[in-house]
């Protein structure tokens, strides 16, 4: 495993191996204890979006185990890909750094990256995937089910790059995942068929949040409007009326099912305020398993 781009190209054994290393870091750091093993190593972190998880918990990460992170705004470098073609920025980096992660708009600039360096490269997100964010959540779910085997999600909202990480996620770990998006917003076609290919009806797709819902037994949602659609902000927010985490539609579920939400929650439109906030809310423990799935994903790839 050199790269972390998306789940699909690793091995359901490499997948639980992160997971494993998850919880065992985790407990080490609760316990005051530390593992320096990127002790004199550096990792460069390239944004091309806002982040406040995501960008806070890999530097924190590299700080835990003895390294560093430089964080980049494209600004600072003309521009991923603009001032300088991407696979020279790979190159460059390459010979100052021991890693890249990259939250970028087009997919193919982290593969891009990925393709030219010659240190691992992770996506923090891309309008197609968010990787490290369905890992943080699977292992959220084993903390609080005990399990991960048969787990059933309902995502309410939009077939995006959060619903699409955790379609395989679901795949690669055993886990359902049902999508209810409104017509027009559901997962594509090509990868819901990669997810079912890997394990068979793991992803399945409907228009009905409260049939999605009924036997769940976690609820997650996401923004209606992901970075970068900024524009279609009014005309989604129509589109995407009825399919808000609310009380009624809690009311459609089990009463023990758990919300999940990666966060930020734009609370109002795609979950209420009162959701986000229920005693089945389980948005922080998520928000901080970035850490400690990061932490474990960055001393397997650049600890050698
Ligand atoms: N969930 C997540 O990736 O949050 P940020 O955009 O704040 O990094
Ligand atoms: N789907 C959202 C996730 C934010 C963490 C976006 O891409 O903006």
């Amino acid at each position: 495993m050199k790269n972390f781009l998306s789940i699909t190209d690793c091995s359901t054994e490499e997948l639980k191996e992160l997971l494993t290393e998850s919880a065992e870091l985790k407990k080490l750091y609760k316990s005051g204890k530390r593992d320096l093993s990127l002790a004199g190593k550096t990792l460069a972190m390239l944004f091309e979006k806002p982040s406040l998880r995501t960008r806070i918990s890999f530097q924190v990460a590299m700080g835990d185990l003895g390294g560093n992170a430089i964080y980049v705004k494209p600004e600072d470098i003309g521009g991923i890909g603009k001032r300088e073609p991407v696979k020279d920025i790979a190159r460059t980096l390459s010979r100052y750094v021991n890693g890249i992660m990259a939250r970028t708009f087009e997919h193919n600039t982290v593969t891009d990256l990925a393709e030219f360096a010659t240190v691992p490269v992770i996506n923090a997100l891309t309008d197609q995937l968010h990787p490290c964010q369905a890992m943080a959540d699977v292992l959220t779910i084993s903390e609080h089910f005990g399990k991960i085997d048969g787990i059933k999600i309902a995502f309410i909202g939009d077939g995006n790059n959060v619903a699409r990480s955790l379609g395989f996620a679901a795949a690669k770990l055993n886990m359902k995942l049902v999508i209810a998006a409104p017509a027009g917003y559901e997962l594509d076609g090509e990868s819901v068929e990669i997810a079912n290919q890997i394990l068979k009806e793991t992803v399945t797709q409907t228009n009905d949040p409260k049939q999605a819902v009924s036997d769940a037994d976690i609820i997650y949602t996401d923004t209606w409007v992901s970075m970068g659609q900024e524009e279609e902000k009014q005309k989604r927010i129509k589109d995407f009326a009825g399919f808000q985490v609310n009380t009624e539609l809690l009311e459609a579920a089990p009463a023990n099912a758990k919300i999940m939400h990666c966060l930020p929650a734009y609370r109002g439109l795609e979950i209420t305020d009162e959701a986000a906030e229920s005693k089945n809310s389980i948005v922080f423990d998520q928000a901080e398993n970035r850490l400690h799935f990061q932490r474990a994903l960055l001393k397997k790839l650049m600890s050698s």
